[in-house]
């Protein structure tokens, strides 16, 4: 008995940042933001959004989507690093919203990687038996954790939230294979802080500089790169499975340039790969449900298709899920 996604959702802040937004009080321009990252707009949290509004929001498209009830629910498994409670778990708080009560309920945190990783983790527990049902989430404001006079940072990162729901079925469909890695002595590439308040874009709070996001971008484009390629040839293989026959690769939508890459390292054609950081900049956990959610809609996915997900983020964390639609 396997794991397939039968159905998708995504959620965002109401407001949209373009990059002359940016440009109006950093030192940055259009040209540079999208030559080197493909990004023109992020959604960003206003004061007074909710994260775990707008993740309720997007589970609840895939609630009605997969054509069951919240209470129909066996588990909820969140991929977030952006809570603004250390505890109860955001997928708690999502518990709540959606009416839900007495299954479990818990956070993955690996990031960028969170999507993919709990899409590993429920379609393992599925296969075990215990859950037939099982909402899964990618949400993140990062935003909300940029240090807005860091030109170097503040443009790349947008909020937002992605659902799937999973059902356990027989049969040839649904997850191949999943393959999760992390790389702890990388951790210094990209990290932030636990401490220090945070500060929406329109707020008069600011996250000071020693708690916000810090990242070395180019020695990490070097590593993403490098690890989405091996992390995508390993899950094809586990799977049994020639890359060539992928019909769509949905990867973290992080940079442009990251995403072309890693498909040219591939040998995977650009016709078979999803891109809308353009509109969204890197919204972490959020990037790859939202990607998937948007392909589906746009019908880049058919029944039968193989699809590949993969990302890469702080920790260092990578993975891959192949799926067969
Ligand atoms: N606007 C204008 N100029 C800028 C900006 C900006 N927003 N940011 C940096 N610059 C300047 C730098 O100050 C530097 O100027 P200098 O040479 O005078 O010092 C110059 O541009 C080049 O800076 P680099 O950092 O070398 O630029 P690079 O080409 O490497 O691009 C980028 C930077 C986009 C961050 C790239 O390294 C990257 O994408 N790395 C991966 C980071 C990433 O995606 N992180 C997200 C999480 S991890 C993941 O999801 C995979």
């Amino acid at each position: 008995m396997g794991s397939r996604i039968v159905a998708t959702g995504r959620a965002l802040p109401r407001t949209a940042v373009s990059n002359q937004e940016l440009q109006r009080f950093m030192d940055t321009s259009d040209e540079w933001i999208k030559s080197r990252t493909g990004i023109g707009t992020r959604y960003t949290l206003r004061s007074g959004e909710s994260l775990a509004e707008i993740a309720t929001a997007a589970s609840r498209t895939a609630i009605d989507r997969a054509g069951i009830k919240a209470t129909d629910l066996d588990a909820i498994i969140v991929g977030t690093v952006s809570s603004e409670y250390t505890f109860p778990s955001f997928a708690c708080q999502i518990q709540t919203q959606l009416g839900v009560d007495s299954i479990p309920a818990f956070d993955v945190a690996a990031a960028c990687s969170g999507f993919v990783y709990a899409l590993s983790v429920a379609d393992t527990s599925m296969r075990a038996g215990d859950f037939r049902r099982v909402l899964v989430v990618g949400a993140d404001a990062l935003s909300t954790f940029v240090d807005w006079t860091d030109r170097r940072t503040a443009v790349l990162f947008g909020d937002g939230a992605g659902a799937a729901v999973l059902v356990s079925e027989p049969g040839t469909r649904g997850v191949l294979a999943s393959l999760l890695r992390s790389s702890g002595r990388h951790w210094e590439l990209l990290s932030c802080r636990a401490t220090g308040v945070r500060g929406t874009l329109d707020s008069e709070v600011r996250r000071e500089s020693e708690d916000a996001i810090k990242m070395k971008g180019p020695e990490l484009f070097k590593i993403a790169v490098k690890s989405m390629e091996e992390v995508c040839r390993q899950v094809a293989k586990r799977a049994g499975i020639e890359l060539d026959d992928v019909s769509l690769v949905v990867g973290h939508q992080a940079n442009r340039r990251i995403i072309n890459a890693v498909a040219e390292r591939l040998g995977v054609a650009f016709e078979k790969v999803f891109i809308n950081v353009d509109r969204y900049g890197n919204t972490s956990a959020a990037s790859v449900p939202i990607a998937l959610d948007e392909a589906i809609e746009q019908g880049r996915v058919h029944d039968g298709d193989l699809v590949m997900l993969n990302a890469c983020g702080g920790g260092l964390t990578w993975g891959a899920n192949l799926l067969r639609w």
